[in-house]
């Protein structure tokens, strides 16, 4: 097993180029899905989910032809050969339940294994469900699979119970090529929906409102080929820029999508950070030890739950105490234990954790629980004093491309080690 070895103390100063958004890049992909012609998708970032994505979808017949960094990539759907997306794959990667709602526009049938629950949470699918019902599947749970079926979607009002980032996705890619006109209610407002929608339009179709809670898709009778160019990582980036932060470094990014990031900008400041911006740059200046920051976790553009265990590592070196409240989902502190076998002061109490900021960590040996988390072991590798041993890093190269290479870019003594 890959493990990463991190000499701490280093203060993070350069710049670093943010790749393609995980988060935008997999759905983007499975849209492909719902036209018979070629869609070309450029900055798709190098990672093993996206890995895992192209293998679902060439098993389930879609035509694939990559760069080697899967930078541009081109799927071609012109007939698809299965209907399944089988469990080993579904239980690497839990965005595969994308492939649902395409896929039952396109051919009318479906059978996706059930992810079942994972390291942070239950995170049940019923609010996907309930919308295709909504649309006119016919959908059966059936040995641990969703077996859906409808020959032809049809639109109408669904009012989504809990705001959900992929469901919002499945529904709103289904109900391109439903009859009649879908409007999703209480729809997630992530920026990777509008990427989403963005790519949807440039094949055909008819979406408004995408970004705000109401979202309006026409449904159109067929889809046809485009290029999208993947929005970048705001989650990558906001780890780099909490990196900098901690490690009271000055850092520059390029190619990011700086009003993607406000919420952690904001946190940024109040923790004493000096930021600059534009358009698709964003440089951070760290003078002084970070101020603890407190933080609630909510869907956007409130602050994300996939940047909580990254402001928890800061908040451990920080001057004060924080409290960090996560509401999304049920068990994603998982990263407390390990960061306490680093001298950390963390209690947990429900889904609130109080960190007692001390002047510094120490180096440990330590285990990645999953992709957020081993971000956050990470980031209390890079500013604790002497060796810290992260192992379990296959949850890290599912969601950063590269991390060792761009923080060494940066000055980190950072290596790889299997
Ligand atoms: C997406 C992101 C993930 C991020 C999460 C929250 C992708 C590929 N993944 O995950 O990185 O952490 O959004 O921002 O985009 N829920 C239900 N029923 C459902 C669906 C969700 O109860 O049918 C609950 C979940 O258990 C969770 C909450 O709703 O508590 C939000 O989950 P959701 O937005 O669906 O997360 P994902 O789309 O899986």
């Amino acid at each position: 097993m890959q493990k990463l070895i991190i000499q701490g103390g280093t203060r993070l100063c350069g710049e670093v180029a943010i790749s393609g958004a995980k988060n935008a890049a997999l759905p983007v992909l499975c849209a492909a899905l719902l036209t018979t012609d070629t869609v070309k998708i450029n900055n798709v970032p190098f990672l093993h989910d996206v890995t895992t994505m192209l293998a679902l979808l060439k098993k389930v017949g879609v035509v694939i032809e990559t760069t080697s960094d899967h930078s541009e990539t081109v799927l071609t759907a012109t007939t698809l050969s299965s209907l399944m997306a089988p469990y080993e794959m579904v239980k690497t990667m839990r965005a595969a339940i994308l492939l649902l709602g395409p896929m039952l526009a396109r051919a009318g049938e479906a059978i996706i294994s059930l992810p079942g629950g994972c390291a942070i949470g239950l995170r049940p699918v019923d609010q996907h469900i309930k919308g295709l019902q909504a649309m006119g599947a016919e959908i059966k749970i059936e040995h641990g699979y969703i077996h859906a079926v409808a020959k032809q979607l049809k639109g109408t009002q669904i009012v989504m119970d809990i705001v959900s980032v992929t469901g919002t996705e499945n529904l709103m890619m289904a109900a391109t090529l439903a009859s009649g006109t879908t409007v999703i209610e209480n729809a997630a407002r992530e920026p990777e929906i509008i990427d989403l929608a963005n790519c949807l339009i440039a094949m055909g179709a008819k979406i408004h409102g995408a970004g705000s809670d109401i979202i309006t898709v026409e449904g159109v009778k067929s889809l046809h080929g485009a290029t999208h160019n993947v929005m970048p990582d705001r989650i990558e980036a906001g780890t780099f820029l909490v990196a900098g932060a901690a490690s009271q470094g000055e850092i520059y990014l390029s190619g990011v999508a700086s009003h993607t990031l406000d919420a952690m900008l904001d946190k940024l400041t109040e923790a004493g950070a000096i930021i600059q911006l534009g358009d698709n740059w964003i440089s951070l200046k760290m003078n002084n030890r970070p101020k603890s920051v407190d933080l609630r976790t909510a869907p956007y553009p409130a602050f994300p739950t996939d940047m909580q265990a990254q402001f928890m590592a800061m908040n451990c070196i920080a001057d004060g105490t924080a409290i960090i409240t996560e509401t999304i989902f049920e068990n994603r502190f998982m990263h407390v234990q390990e960061l306490k076998r680093m001298s950390a002061n963390i209690s947990v109490e429900g889904n609130t954790a109080i960190i007692r900021g001390i002047t510094r960590l120490d180096g440990a040996y330590v285990m990645a629980t999953d992709l957020r988390a081993s971000a956050s072991l990470v980031i209390a590798g890079l500013i604790a004093q002497g060796e810290t041993v992260v192992d379990r890093i296959y949850h890290l190269d599912r969601g950063y491309e590269r991390i060792e290479d761009k923080l060494s870019q940066l000055g980190a003594k950072i290596k790889r080690s299997s």
